[in-house]
């Protein structure tokens, strides 16, 4: 063969190899996902954003989160929303009242993708004031991927299942995390609790931010109640001397809660 052929050979014998690669990909996900979930995951390896996509961390609701690594090694946390869910319909007034979102089309795919996008536009919007979540690196369709949050393949774990050791430092951290967000990022979580919450080398990371919303959305001063009331009971239970809600309501806001507020059935 002449140099020519032989590079020829090897640049098809490598496509082959990526081929096969991807046919032993989709072979793994295809189990799990849909065709085009599993194509848009094939499209995200051979872009270079996923080198490996690996074991499930958790299996939710509305979504599967994987661990995956990048092309630097870096560990990834996939977050892959299924398609085909009910829970959707709940969701629609996080988006609604939203108007980075007015032009979306209605429709359960369409509506899956805002999500997932609004999602990564929230985490940005949170890194850019500072507060410490999931660095985002691409969003794609039903695909969010961002930075994995523990070590060694191992997840952090959430808040609460970690026994703290100085949990009034926490519910600080906590408390200033929730002022960030107020004042910096403009956004009220509407899901806050121990359970989106990641505690990792000490510090709490916020996750789950696909229905963190404006805070000129209709709502936003009835989940930021919620929100508060959900913190505080957590650390109470921890016997922090935690603040009145009402405090820390107006702590956050300059205002105190209007009955109306606090009183908001969802
Ligand atoms: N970036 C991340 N790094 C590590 N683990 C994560 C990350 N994002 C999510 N997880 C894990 O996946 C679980 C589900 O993710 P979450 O965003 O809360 O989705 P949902 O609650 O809608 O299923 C979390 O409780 C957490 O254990
Ligand atoms: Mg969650």
């Amino acid at each position: 063969m002449s140099k020519k052929e032989t590079a020829d050979f090897d640049v098809r014998i490598d496509k082959e190899r990526i081929r096969e690669k991807d046919r032993n990909t989709l072979k793994v996900i295809e189990s799990v996902f849909d065709f085009q979930t599993s194509m848009l995951i094939v499209k995200l390896m051979n872009n270079g954003i996923i080198k490996d996509i690996g074991f499930c961390v958790s299996t939710g609701k509305e979504a599967n989160v994987y661990h995956g690594f990048g092309y630097k090694k870096e560990e990834l946390a996939i977050k892959i929303y299924r398609t085909t869910t009910a829970e959707f319909k709940r969701n629609w007034m996080y988006v609604e009242g939203d108007p980075r979102f007015k032009g979306y089309k209605k429709g359960t795919y369409n509506f899956i993708y805002t999500w997932a996008r609004k999602e990564f536009k929230n985490l940005k919007r949170m890194e850019s004031a500072k507060i410490r979540v999931p660095s985002p690196v691409i969003v794609n369709k039903n695909v969010l991927v961002m930075e994995f949050i523990g070590k060694n393949q191992n997840a952090a774990p959430l808040l609460k299942d970690v026994k703290l050791k100085k949990a009034n430092k926490t519910y600080s951290q906590v408390v200033d995390m929730m002022l960030s967000l107020y004042e910096e990022a403009n956004l009220i979580h509407a899901d806050l609790s121990e359970y989106n919450i990641l505690y990792h080398e000490k510090n709490p990371i916020i996750i789950d931010v696909s229905q963190a919303v404006l805070m000129d959305h209709p709502y936003a001063s009835a989940f930021l109640y919620r929100d508060i009331v959900n913190i505080n009971r957590y650390f109470s239970s921890l016997r922090v001397e935690t603040y009145t809600d009402e405090e820390l309501f107006e702590q956050i806001t300059g205002t105190l809660p209007s009955p109306k507020v606090k009183s908001v059935e969802f």
